[in-house]
């Protein structure tokens, strides 16, 4: 059942031409495929054809008929023996979209027509080599019920269209870029269109498309303007320019994903395109951006140059995750993007790494590829491209990037083969810094000091450890870019010569090469009491222990001139403080609290030189997950507990400013998605989060509900809406009811309002949901509404989630049995906080083991769910 890396083997055969025709219809669509084929000299065997849920009509090799004697016909795949070395296939299947529940394939949303292949759907739509190293040109031409599906989409270009007999029309596209199959869609509905267009640099003039349902039209600008910057920027930066005369985007309902690159026709996910200030918070805007640039970027890393096989998948989606971060960074605040892509890193992929999941980012073997596109591959991968990037420079970077393409312009290639092309334009040997794609696991670096002030001397003494993982013991020691810097006394760097090397540069940050188990590096002429900051701008994914005093963290909290650091040391200092509450209430002592963090954060709230968007960051405290992550045994009632009493402390003694800044914020101006308005109003429900802290004082629980009514636009609504939900008070029902009113008609927005429930602290939480899955705007079959609602409790719920009583554990696998027979690719992933259990107590162990069992017991369990389920359980 799994399949291994190292079983690779090429194709037996090679298609350089697919023409495909379609005959649309909900029930019964017929796919008819005529396959240019060749030996491939390379390999042997028969040829083999994937297929999934397929009726098979007819196969004929070279127009003669196959009889059934002649093919292998298997319910997964198709083969055929003693072909000739070159031959044209044609092959006619029957399929039903309207029955595609999985959501791979050909399916219907929202009674359009539109396919997900990306990894294995294509097999769902006719028989074929399904795997990415199987590259051709494609002819698709459909044909449809002209009144329902007046809009007929696929890749490339539009080569002609007609009318059909009864009310049928049909068109025929043309993509002359060879892809693997996986780029393959097509889309056929009744959609509005939104367009604009861009001329390249070299003067293609490119014609814009955002399709959206009828009434969406005024919510495309933003997404539509994301777009043109990201292909303007992908010129300036990396020098790619777009290859074709139309670039599509659809927007669907129902999609397992956020987005898919397919060629000219990208796929989103509604939730990923529809933005107006009315319906889209601050968060929505940035990241509608940054997937429509992500979506965009993978014109060239993932389909000029695509994957020769899945293993390889941190290829395209770490290198393409990396662009769209470094792309948002240059479109708003490099560090607060910085901080937000390093808190996602730390919520989601140090967790996966730590766990019954942890797998390098490029895994070995896999059940369902589908389970791979994890944060390890996506969010480390592009951790591990910019470590290249930090240790070649900007410059050497783009030297191996350009080599990249003009070695692999239309293959099908490694991760091998992009490290490769970054030594060889460099002229550097990456041997040992290879090691991160094949080991997994965070890094544990501890950091100590010692300095010598006879002779200024300052040394760094390093070490690292990373800690054995499923299936992977005996870590070697992995080469880390730990970018340092050393803080004098008054606060400002002190430029760095490094022992024994040219003091000709004068830097204040340096990048170490720390490869060893241990390593030690000294700096010279260094004054006394110099403070180290230490991995700035998160240089390198790891666990870092430094031998910080609790003053030191405060001291850099106020000084850093690294913005990533500064915040770091506030969020180091925040949960070490609150790691010490958690053991006062744990042993039933009332917690203690001590100021100096709240006087850090003042004078960074005070410092007008700091852009707004940073000093929120700064104020929001740890997350009570990310707290329980660092106990031995989790603890989500203590870190609550804790974390609210800390909050409230800080609020009491900061009181004034809080009050100050968020009425600074009122005198609003029109609403723009812009940096700094972001920036202005992420400060002001900063300061409304620490307020609405004085939950009895009746003058704060208004400010609150002023806050939502009077909000005009949504950023301030979930905002007010966020702190609603945990007030025990009527305001709560009164806020929720009015936002239902006011939004039942718009399926994006209403994933908030499920969202926001489910993760609200109030007691009886689970009933609310429980009754929530009968509400009219609910469906299991949208994926979207299944991860708003029971995903969100799961994950970002924990106090409630794991409650005495087990029943968060029941309610998460009833409904992950339930999803698996509709949908096993999103019952797959809401399964993970399951597989936590490690980190709990005897009992809550034990539940959660018994909830993975009864899933594991399910009947026609999925590969999807039974690999997470058995995995989690710590059985493979
Ligand atoms: N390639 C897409 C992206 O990163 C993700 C699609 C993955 N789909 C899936 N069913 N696994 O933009
Ligand atoms: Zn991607």
């Amino acid at each position: 059942k799994a399949i291994k890396l190292q079983d690779y083997t090429p194709p037996a055969f090679l298609i350089d031409h697919v023409d495909l025709e379609f005959f649309l219809e909900p029930e019964g669509t017929r796919v008819k495929s005529l396959l240019k084929v060749r030996r491939n000299p390379d390999s042997s065997g028969p040829l083999h054809l994937d297929g999934d849920t397929l009726e098979l009509l007819s196969i004929a090799v070279d127009g003669r008929a196959l009889q059934e004697k002649e093919y292998l016909l298997d319910e997964f795949f198709l083969e055929v023996e003693g072909l000739p070395d070159k031959f044209e296939l044609a092959i006619e299947t029957r399929i039903d979209p309207v029955l595609n529940t999985r959501l791979e394939g050909l399916y219907l949303s929202g009674g359009n027509f539109c396919t997900q292949c990306e990894a294995e759907g294509f097999r769902r739509i006719t028989f074929y080599p399904d795997r990415p190293d199987v590259m051709a040109t494609y002819s698709v031409t459909m044909q449809a019920d002209e009144a329902k599906y007046p809009v007929l989409l696929s890749n490339g270009n539009l080569v002609s269209q007609g009318k059909g007999e009864g009310g049928k029309h049909w068109a025929k596209w043309h993509d002359p870029f060879p892809k693997p199959c996986y780029l393959f869609a097509l889309v056929a509905g009744d959609l509005a269109c939104y367009a604009d267009s861009y001329k390249t640099g070299s003067g293609r003039d490119v014609a814009l498309k955002i399709y959206v349902q009828h009434g969406n039209e005024d919510k495309c600008a933003f997404a539509m303007d994301s777009l043109i910057r990201s292909m303007r920027w992908d010129e300036e930066r990396f020098g790619l320019e777009y290859d074709l005369d139309i670039f599509n985007i659809v927007a669907v309902d129902d999609f397992n994903m956020g987005a898919m690159e397919n060629k000219s026709l990208n796929i989103f996910n509604s939730k990923c395109v529809l933005a107006s200030p009315d319906t889209a918070t601050d968060a929505d805007f940035e990241r509608i951006e940054a997937i429509v640039a992500h979506e965009y970027f993978h014109n060239w890393t993932g389909n000029r140059v695509t994957c020769r096989d899945w293993f390889q998948l941190s290829l395209k989606e770490g290198l393409t995750v990396y662009r769209d971060q470094e792309f948002s960074s240059d479109m708003r605040s490099a560090p607060v993007k910085r901080i937000q892509d390093v808190r996602t890193l730390r919520a989601r992929q140090f967790p996966e790494d730590a766990g019954p999941l942890s797998h390098p980012i490029r895994p070995e073997s896999y059940i369902e590829i589908n389970n791979f596109y994890t944060a390890t591959v996506y969010e480390k991968g592009a951790e591990v491209i910019r470590m290249m990037q930090e240790i070649l420079g900007r410059e050497g970077f783009r030297k191996g990037i350009d080599l990249y393409f003009e070695r692999h312009d239309n293959q099908a290639v490694t991760c091998e083969d992009f490290v490769a092309a970054m030594e060889d334009a460099n002229g550097v040997d990456l041997e040992h810094f290879r090691l991160w794609y094949s080991q997994a696991g965070t890094p544990d670096v501890a950091v100590t000091w010692e300095y010598d002030a006879a002779s200024s001397l300052f040394t760094f003494k390093l070490s690292q450890h990373t800690a054995d993982t499923p299936g992977q013991h005996n870590k070697q020691p992995l080469h880390i870019p730990l970018t340092i810097g050393l803080l004098g006394q008054d606060g400002q760097d002190i430029p760095l010569i490094q022992q024994g090397t040219n003091s000709g540069d004068r830097t204040y940050s340096k990048t170490l090469r720390f490869d060893c188990e241990q390593q030690n590096f000294s700096f010279t002429d260094v004054p006394p009491g110099a403070v180290p900051s230490i991995n700035r701008g998160f240089s390198a994914p790891v666990k870092l222990s430094a031998m910080y005093s609790d003053d030191e963290l405060l001291f850099l909290m106020e000084n850093d001139s690294d913005l990533f650091n500064r915040w770091e040391a506030a969020q180091s200092s925040a949960t070490r403080l609150i790691l010490k509450m958690i053991g006062e209430i744990q042993s039933g002592r009332e917690p203690q609290y001590v100021s100096g963090f709240a006087r850090a954060l003042a004078s960074n709230m005070a410092n007008p030189d700091l852009d707004p968007a940073f000093v929120a960051q700064l104020m929001t405290l740890p997350s009570i997950s990310y707290i329980s992550e660092q106990m031995q045994v989790a603890d989500f009632d203590a870190a609550e507990k804790a974390r609210s009493f800390f909050k409230h402390a800080i609020a009491t003694e900061l009181c004034g400013s809080l009050k100050a800044l968020y009425q600074q914020g009122v005198a609003g101006t029109a609403y723009s998605p812009d940096a700094a308005s972001m920036g202005r109003r992420a400060l002001r429900n900063a300061a409304m989060d620490y307020l609405a802290t004085f939950e009895d004082d009746r003058d704060c629980r208004e400010l609150v509900v002023r806050h939502y009514e009077t909000a005009d636009n949504m950023t301030d609504r979930m905002a007010a809406l966020a702190l609603l939900n945990d007030f025990s008070g009527a305001e709560r029902e009164v806020a929720l009811a009015a936002f239902e009113q006011r939004y039942q008609q718009d399926p994006v927005v209403m994933d908030k309002w499920f969202m926001v429930q489910a993760c609200s602290r109030l007691p009886d939480v689970l009933q609310r949901i429980k009754k929530l899955t009968s509400h009219p705007g609910f469906s299991y079959k949208n994926p979207n509404k299944v991860r708003a609602l029971v995903g969100a409790f799961a994950s970002a719920n924990p106090v409630r989630f794991h409650a005495e009583d087990g029943e968060g554990y029941r309610f998460l696998a009833d409904n992950i049995i339930h999803m698996n027979a509709i949908n096993p690719q999103v019952a797959s992933r809401i399964l993970a906080p399951l597989g936590g259990w490690r980190r709990m107590n005897p009992k809550h162990q034990k539940m959660m083991k018994s909830e993975l069992k009864r899933i594991l017991a399910t009947e026609k369990l999925s590969g999807d769910v039974y690999e997470m389920a058995s995995k989690s359980l710590g059985k493979e």
